[in-house]
C-alpha cells in the first residue's frame, strides 16, 4: 500500500543527505512499504494508492522519545506537591517506585505502560525509547525489559538506577548482582545498558564497571549524568564510545568540548558521536536550572532532547512542550529544537532510519495542526498534533 500525503504548507525532512535543506515548500511525500519512497515537488508526485490530505499544514518527522522510564507502579504525585512547595528533587524518591514496582502485577504494570506509550503516541512520539530501573532485583528488572519490548525494540537496562534499599550496607554486592546475574538475565531483553551516575545513585568508577560490563554482554552504553552537579560522567560517556549521555544540566565546559570533539570525530569518519541529550521537561518539573542547549550547539556538539517521562522528577511524556521549553529556556531555534526532538533522538539511539523523512527512512510522520513547525514553540499546550503516520499508516 502506497501512501501520498499531498497539500502539504511546510515539509520539513531533516533528511541528513541533504543538510542545508531541511524544509521544503511545495513538497509531497509518498510513503510504500512503510518507508518514504519520494520527496519532491507536488506537482510531480506520482500516483499512489491512498491519498491524505494534510490541508495546507506542516509535516514533520515523527518524534524519537529517547529517554524515558515507564514501567513503574504507583505515583509520586505527593512528591511532586512538596517539591513545588520548596523541596528539593533527590535520587531518594526512586526506592518509593521501587516498593510499588516490586508489588505490582504484570498485568498492571503493561496496562499503565500500554496507556502512557499511547498517550506519547497520540503527541507524536512514533520512536521510543523505555529503560527499566524500577525492580532493581534480577526478576523484576528482567521482567521490566520484557514488558517494555513488546511495545519497541528500543529498551534499556538500568539496573543501575539507585542501590536498593535492602543493599544499602553492602553497595559493591549490588554492583556485582548487576554485573552478573542480573545482566545475564536482562541483555537478551535490552539493546543498551545505562546508569545514573549522582551523589544518591552511582560513582563514576561504578559506572564504568558496569557498563564496561554491558558492553562486554553485547549492549550499548548510555549515560544519566550531571543531572544534580558536574560530575565525571560525562568524560566517561565519552571515554566508552557511549551513545548518549543525558541530562546534563550542570555540565562543565571540559564536558562540552569532549562531545564536541566527539561530534567531531564522528563528521571526520570516526566512531559514531556520544550525543548530548537534554531532558528540559526535567528541569520544568524539578525547578532545576535549564542547561544551555546554545552552547553545545555552537560548540558542535550532537543534541538530542527527549521526555525522561518517569513518576519523579517528570511525568510528562510530550515532546512537543519539551520542544517549546527548548525554545523557551535553552535557547535553541525552534529548527534546532525540532531537530534535537526527532533526528537527534535518533542519533542517540544509533538509528538512521528514523527522526527524519528523506528517501528509505521510515514511513514516520506527524500532520501538525499549524502551518509551520515553529508553532510547536508559538503555541505551546495546544495540541497540535493532528495525524501520527507509523510506517505510512495513520495511527487513529
Ligand atoms: O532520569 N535520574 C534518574 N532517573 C530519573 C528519575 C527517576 C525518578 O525520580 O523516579 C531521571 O530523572
Ligand atoms: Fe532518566
Amino acid at each position: 500500500m502506497s501512501t501520498l500525503v499531498a497539500n502539504i504548507g511546510q515539509l520539513v525532512t531533516l533528511d541528513p543527505a541533504e543538510p542545508d535543506r531541511p524544509i521544503r515548500a511545495g513538497a509531497a511525500l509518498v510513503i510504500d512499504g512503510g518507508q518514504v519512497a519520494w520527496v519532491g515537488d507536488a506537482a510531480a508526485a506520482p500516483a499512489a494508492d491512498r491519498r491524505i490530505d494534510a490541508e495546507g499544514a506542516a509535516v514533520i518527522p515523527g518524534f524519537v522519545d529517547s529517554h524515558s522510564h515507564l514501567v513503574f507502579g504507583g505515583d509520586r504525585v505527593d512528591e511532586f506537591e512538596a517539591r513545588m512547595a520548596g523541596r528539593a528533587y533527590t535520587a531518594g524518591g526512586i526506592r518509593t517506585t521501587v516498593a510499588a514496582t516490586r508489588a505490582a502485577s504484570d498485568d498492571a504494570l503493561r496496562t499503565r505502560l500500554a496507556h502512557l506509550a499511547a498517550q506519547a503516541r497520540a503527541q507524536g512520539t512514533t520512536t521510543l525509547e523505555i529503560k527499566s530501573g524500577y525492580g532493581l532485583t534480577v526478576h523484576d528488572e528482567e521482567r521490566a525489559l520484557q514488558l517494555a519490548r513488546e511495545l519497541t525494540p528500543e529498551t534499556t537496562f538500568l539496573g543501575a538506577h539507585v542501590v536498593p534499599a535492602e543493599f544499602v550496607d553492602d553497595r559493591a554486592a549490588y554492583v556485582d548482582l548487576v554485573c552478573g546475574a542480573m545482566l545475564a538475565a536482562c541483555a537478551p531483553h535490552a539493546r543498551f545498558i545505562d546508569v545514573f551516575i549522582d551523589r544518591g545513585a552511582f560513582t563514576v568508577d561504578e559506572a564504568r564497571r558496569i557498563l564496561t560490563a554491558g558492553a562486554d554482554a553485547g549492549l550499548l552504553p548510555r549515560v544519566h549524568a550531571a543531572q544534580l552537579e558536574p560530575d565525571g560522567g560525562t568524560a566517561l560517556a565519552v571515554e566508552l564510545g557511549a551513545a548518549s549521555v543525558d541530562h546534563g544540566t550542570f555540565l562543565t565546559d571540559g564536558d562540552v568540548e569532549l562531545l564536541a570533539a566527539s561530534a567531531r570525530a564522528e563528521a571526520a569518519g570516526g566512531p559514531l558521536a556520544t550525543v548530548a541529550t537534554l531532558l528540559p521537561l526535567v528541569e520544568f518539573a524539578t525547578r532545576q536550572p535549564y542547561p544551555d542547549a546554545r552552547r553545545l550547539l555552537d560548540a558542535g556538539a550532537a543534541v538530542a532532547l527527549a521526555s525522561d517521562g518517569n513518576p519523579g522528577s517528570n511525568f510528562s511524556t510530550s515532546m512537543p512542550l519539551a520542544v517549546a521549553l527548548a525554545v523557551r529556556e535553552l535557547g535553541m531555534t525552534p529548527l534546532e529544537a525540532l531537530a534535537a526532538a526527532t533526528r537527534g533522538g535518533a542519533r542517540a539511539l544509533r538509528r538512521g532510519d528514523v527522526g527524519h523523512l528523506g528517501v528509505g527512512a521510515r514511513g514516520d510522520a506527524i500532520i501538525l495542526d499549524a502551518p509551520d513547525h515553529r508553532y510547536l514553540a508559538y503555541r505551546p499546550g495546544v495540541p497540535l498534533v493532528r495525524q501520527v503516520l507509523v510506517g505510512g499508516e495513520p495511527t487513529s
